[in-house]
């Protein structure tokens, strides 16, 4: 199931509409904060209030004291097609306004419905695929002027993943959802109804939650809820559920931190950032134009710039990955019109990469980003944008933007070498179907968490650890060395293996732990002597690999990296918890280094 992150709500009731929306809005916040908007009937008529921003901005801008209103919908937008902008908030009317709707999930096919639609007269007013699902009701709605009628035939002609809900003003005594892949829920209470994506939103009102299942929709009354299938009309039957949860601890989905939500949702990230593969070839054909390619990013975000540098090297592409801090003062000086700048960012607000993307604009580079938050800040400086589409991701450790980070870069170098014939079509083909294997690889890594879990608690006590690699095995150390550093505030050095005896050999001794990537490939045997000599010093070594410590099935070497980081993201996971820290929130770290 594809994953995707924005918030809807619904009440229908005998209280304030607009005061509930804006309550439960809150509670889905983290689910999607780039624009926020409500939907209400009063007085027959359907009034909206939307907008770019935070809910406590949109609240702002209607005084709804003076709208009676006791039905109504509401979104949190996590935007995918369309920048955060007042036209592209939701919700999303027809040209009569007397239907609204709110959605999350994507549309697949909505540019063949706009299409149509346009065909019939239509008027658009976002570029939203959310908002073909108001005009084909509107259209249906003419056949026969009923509301379900019409909504049930506009959602048939939906492909892709959707949570739905929507009202309208000429039946306004029922809120109409329904559900494909995307999470939505029902609250029934006692002469009130709510709807909302996740559990937050409702369980301060009421613990009596149905789940709808796939191709389940429903007609929401102040003391009714009936259920029925999308694809037959056959009434349904489910069960209503007693929710025990506490309010945190359903915002997590019932995981204990943010950050080990988002590790288990790395199979998804995987699956998200590969919807980005159109864009990644056009991307990769206008890189094909250039000499020089650097790949610029901070933190967790440039050791993928890393991975992307070694994959382009291994189809013989000359490219370069440097911090953002270090490129912006000395290699901005000898860039030219000749250079590409793949600039890498989660928040797309780092201002080292943002300083980095400005530099290298004045000097008529082309500027190509890998990012996670739509509209961001790079995302408005660079010529083109491939989006990882990971979801919020709201601990301060990197993990699945991580994974979505390397799987745009691994399809950004894919097909550069084809546009450059370093590598065949068929080629490129066998590594996208092992693409698409990955996620379940990951699945099968997150079983072992027990195990893992055992080992970093074994390991908590540790005062250092080494990690060491080689080629795409290096950039996997540094970022896990960089994880137990931000949540466990433990010393952890990440080196080239081929370093070791150049002078760190001297700091191992009895007990050290040291963490070696090894990937079944040709530098195995060249790892396996590094070990040997760590372990003539007495350290402890823990291997990553297929029949290492830290196990990891097969995979193709080139996409080692999206695997081999994963029980590493798990294992600083746990070493935090062992230690008793909060690895949400890290000392001394923010989310997004705006500052320098
Ligand atoms: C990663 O775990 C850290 N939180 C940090 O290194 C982060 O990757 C870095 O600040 C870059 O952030 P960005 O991807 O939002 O640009």
């Amino acid at each position: 199931m594809r994953r995707k992150m924005c918030g809807i709500a619904g009440y229908i009731g005998d209280k304030k509409a607009p005061i509930i929306l804006f309550e439960m809005l809150k509670r889905l916040e983290y689910r999607g904060y780039d624009s926020a908007g409500i939907a209400c009937i009063s007085k027959g008529r359907i009034i909206v209030s939307k907008d770019k921003g935070r809910v406590d901005d949109v609240r702002k801008k209607i005084n709804f004291k003076k709208v009676p209103a006791s039905v109504g919908i509401a979104h949190n937008r996590w935007a995918t097609h369309g920048i955060p902008s007042h036209e592209n908030s939701h919700p999303h009317q027809d040209c009569s306004k007397n239907f609204a709707v709110v959605h999350n999930g994507i549309i697949e096919n909505y540019k063949d419905l706009k299409e149509e639609l346009l065909q019939l007269g239509h008027k658009f007013r976002s570029g939203t695929d959310t908002e073909v699902i108001p005009h084909l009701i509107e259209e249906f709605y003419k056949e026969k002027k009923n509301f379900e009628y019409s909504f049930v035939n506009a959602i048939r002609k939906l492909r892709g993943s959707f949570a739905i809900a929507a009202i309208s003003s000429n039946e306004s005594d029922r809120i109409l959802v329904a559900r494909k892949e995307s999470p939505l829920m029902i609250g029934i209470g006692k002469g009130e109804n709510f709807i909302a994506s996740d559990m937050p939103a409702i369980i301060p009102y009421t613990r009596n939650v149905i789940v709808l299942d796939d191709f389940d929709y429903g007609i929401l009354g102040r003391d009714s809820v009936q259920l029925k299938d999308i694809q037959t009309g056959d009434e349904l039957k489910r069960d209503i559920q007693r929710v025990s949860w506490g309010l945190e601890e359903a915002r997590k989905e019932g995981y204990e931190h943010f950050m080990l939500k988002e590790i288990f949702e790395e199979p998804d990230a995987v699956r998200n950032a590969l919807k980005g593969a159109d864009e990644a070839e056009r991307i990769a054909s206008k890189l094909a134009e250039y000499k020089r390619i650097y790949l610029v990013a901070c933190g967790t975000a440039s050791y993928a710039g890393m991975v992307g540098r070694y994959l382009l090297e291994r189809f013989g592409i000359s490219a370069d990955a440097i911090t953002a801090s270090e490129f912006r003062y000395s290699t901005i000086n000898i860039l030219d019109e000749k250079t590409a700048v793949i600039l890498i960012s989660q928040s797309g607000e780092t201002a080292d990469t943002i300083a980095s993307a400005k530099g290298a604009r004045e000097k008529g580079a082309y500027l190509a980003a890998v990012v996670n938050v739509v509209g961001s800040t790079l995302t408005r400086i660079s010529d083109d944008v491939i989006y990882t589409y990971s979801g919020p991701e709201i601990a301060v450790a990197s993990t699945k933007a991580y994974i979505g980070q390397l799987v745009s870069l691994t399809l950004i170098a894919l097909f550069l070498a084809m546009e450059r014939e370093r590598i065949t079509r068929e080629y490129t083909n066998e590594i996208l179907d092992d693409l698409n294997g990955i996620p379940d690889k990951i699945q099968s890594i997150l079983h072992e968490e027990r195990e893992i879990k055992r080992l970093a608690q074994r390991l908590a006590r540790k005062n250092i650890f080494f990690y060491i690699g080689r080629r795409l095995g290096y950039p996997t150390a540094l970022e896990g060395a960089l994880k137990i550093k931000e949540i466990s505030y433990v010393h952890a050095e990440a080196y080239p293996a081929g370093e070791l005896k150049h002078g760190p050999l001297a700091l191992l001794e009895k007990g050290v732990p040291v963490i070696a990537i090894t990937p079944n490939d040709d530098l195995l045997e060249k790892m396996e002597s590094n070990i040997e000599e760590a372990k003539a010093r007495g350290a402890t070594i823990l291997t990553v690999g297929e029949s290492g410590e830290l196990n990891v099935p097969i995979t193709d070497s080139l996409l080692t990296p999206i695997t081999y980081i994963v029980p590493l993201h798990l294992l600083a996971y746990y070493i935090s918890t062992a230690k008793g820290f909060d690895p949400d929130k890290p000392r001394n770290l923010a989310k997004s280094v705006t500052v320098e």
